[in-house]
């Protein structure tokens, strides 16, 4: 369900301790302004505070913000530092810090590209109420040596070398580094005309991946500032119930058409399965 509000009052009607998953990437400071909506301190203090009411115990928050580089004044040209700020707000309010990734689409280049590395990180801050419920970290099976026997080396205390038995690498050492980048460009979405007319799309596999890795099937996943609904898609296509606020009546549109193919991309999958 997608429902054309400002989510500090559509977050409001959410019963308390309903969301299992929020995956959610609000406005960068006043980098753009979304038809006009403000997104200041104040607006992220209401959205952070209802946040933690709807939020089940166990349940996680991925709040995924880049930052705004500042544009006049003294400290012009650098970065704001909000998505830092924020992160401590929310765990102020009492969501556990329990893991920070640093995603980005490879070849983007930084504002101030000539005095700055490129493809700038954005902070993913994984929050949770609690000890979280559902993990199930991806495997990328990057690490060749997955599963293969091989002799490693530590130290002891005193700084000397250690040659310990051959071991067969775990499936662990297979696992996701916490730095996640995606190919710009058809990682971002296959619909064509979304990815033209909106101006800040989550990049759908990124959306997939926070979803399977942090909530299961049936599961209610939120994202307050949907903008075109790539959460929402993801989250129908993947099984998951969702719930989403969009101000801007244009994206709302977007995120709506986009919600009802997903919906019957996701009823097609099902009734295949049924009948398999
Ligand atoms: C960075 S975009 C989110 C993009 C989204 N993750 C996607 O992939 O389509 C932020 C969105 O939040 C919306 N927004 C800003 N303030 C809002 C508010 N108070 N309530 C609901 N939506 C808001 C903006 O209009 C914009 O569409």
């Amino acid at each position: 369900m997608l429902s054309h509000s400002d989510c500090r009052v559509g977050l409001r009607g959410l019963p308390p301790e309903s969301v299992d998953l929020t995956v959610t990437s609000p406005p960068y400071g006043g980098m753009r302004r979304f038809g006009g909506h403000e997104f200041d301190w104040n607006v992220f203090a209401d959205v952070a505070n209802e946040l933690w009411r709807v939020t089940k115990p166990g349940g996680i928050l991925c709040w995924q913000e880049g930052e705004e580089v500042i544009r006049t004044g003294p400290r012009k040209g650098s970065y704001s530092g909000l998505p830092t700020a924020h992160a401590m707000y929310l765990q102020d309010l009492g969501f556990l810090r329990w893991d920070r990734l640093i995603t980005g689409v490879t070849g983007i280049r930084c504002p101030d590209a000539g005095k700055r590395y490129l493809c700038p990180p954005t902070d993913l801050f994984v929050l949770t109420k609690g000890e979280p419920k559902n993990v199930a970290l991806l495997e990328d099976r990057l690490n060749s040596t997955v599963g293969k026997h091989r002799r490693t080396t530590d130290r002891r205390a005193d700084g000397t070398l250690r040659i310990r038995k051959p071991y067969g690498a775990t499936k662990e050492m297979g696992r996701r580094t916490t730095i996640w980048l995606y190919p710009a460009g058809a990682s971002t979405t296959r619909d064509a005309g979304v990815r033209r007319e909106f101006p800040a799309l989550m990049i759908e596999a990124l959306a997939r991946d926070l979803i399977l890795s942090y909530s299961l099937p049936g599961d209610l996943v939120l994202d307050p500032f949907a903008g075109a609904c790539t959460t929402g898609k993801l989250a129908l296509l993947l099984d998951r119930k969702f719930v989403g606020f969009e101000v801007h009546e244009p994206y709302f549109q977007m995120g709506a058409e986009r919600l009802r193919v997903a919906a019957g991309a996701a009823a097609l999958a099902r009734s295949k399965r049924c009948f398999a």
